[in-house]
């Protein structure tokens, strides 16, 4: 649509940025709800980042997501941080109040967490242990969300075991680390296995866990999207395990800052899913 002086202004930065799909989402809703307003692809190096952060209100832009290598520098540059902002240690959502200040969200966990509810409507946190794979950002928003939901157990394996066990130190809450040799154990048990990892991405070997010890009425979840089912999720599926897959997250994710750039509640619908994973 053809946007007026007026248009309401937000965007996306990272480096690099062409692959980002938020733009593609984000256009949509602004095309669907007939939005004056428009969301860019901000390509910013990390070491122009804080500049270009700073600039945002000076630009007149309601605010911008924040992705990949940027997230941890935009922690460190603005002015406020929400409640789960400080515990991720990692912004992706920043709100240019009236004033100019400048206020920090990390609304992945939420992502997380809503398509899983969309996915599987009766599966809870609360129902059993959960087996989280990774421990990069993404391992953290997952596990952080999985804590605050109310999950008894969260177990985390990591090729390189030291990485987990400093992510389990940081955090407070049931979090137990396992080496990978002894991986697929954990999965005893448990009523959720996540995947954080880049296996199974398109280009990338398939993530390499037997799941025989994991019981039938687990979810497994991946939050690699491309391809949208992954070994891993093949896998699962096959042996009777229900399955959901990674597009949610990031669609979820994103309603937050829409909502406070724009306005307005988006949905996430199949027609949206079917038009994101097109681009
Ligand atoms: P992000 O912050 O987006 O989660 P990351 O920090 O690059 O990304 O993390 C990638 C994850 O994939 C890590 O957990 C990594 O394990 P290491 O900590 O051992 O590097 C995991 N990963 C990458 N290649 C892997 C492989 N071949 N087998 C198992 N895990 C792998």
């Amino acid at each position: 649509m053809t946007i007026s002086g007026k248009a309401k202004l937000a965007g996306v930065m990272g480096w690099p940025i062409g692959h980002s799909r938020s733009p593609r989402l984000h256009g949509y809703w602004l095309a669907h709800y007939g939005i004056d307003g428009a969301y860019v692809p901000l390509a910013v190096s990390p070491e122009r980042c804080e500049m270009a952060i700073r600039a945002l209100p000076a630009l007149g832009f309601r605010g911008c997501n924040v992705t990949v290598p940027l997230k941890e520098i935009a922690y460190r540059t603005v002015d406020r941080l929400d409640r789960t902002a400080q515990r991720m240690g990692a912004v992706n959502t920043i709100v240019v109040h009236d004033d100019g200040t400048l206020e920090g969200g990390n609304t992945d966990g939420f992502g997380f967490l809503q398509n899983l509810q969309a996915g599987c409507p009766d599966w809870s946190a609360e129902r059993g242990p959960a087996v989280v794979v990774g421990a990069g950002g993404a391992a953290r928003a997952v596990v952080v969300a999985l804590l605050d939901a109310g999950a008894p157990e969260v177990r985390l394996i990591n090729r390189t075991m030291a990485r987990a066990e400093e992510l389990a130190a940081t955090l407070d809450g049931p979090v137990t680390v396992a080496d990978w040799v002894s991986r697929e154990t954990v999965l005893e048990g448990a009523s959720l296995l996540v995947n954080t990892t880049t296996q199974g991405m398109v280009g990338q070997p398939a993530l390499d866990l037997d799941l025989r010890a994991l019981p039938v009425s687990a979810v497994v979840n991946d939050i690699v999207y491309v391809p949208l089912e992954t070994p891993l999720l093949a896998a699962a599926r096959l042996r009777g395990n229900r399955v959901v897959d990674g597009i949610g997250m990031l669609l979820h994710q994103a309603r937050p800052g829409f909502k406070a750039w724009f306005g307005m509640e988006p949905k996430v619908t199949p027609e949206l899913t079917r038009f994101v994973l097109e681009g």
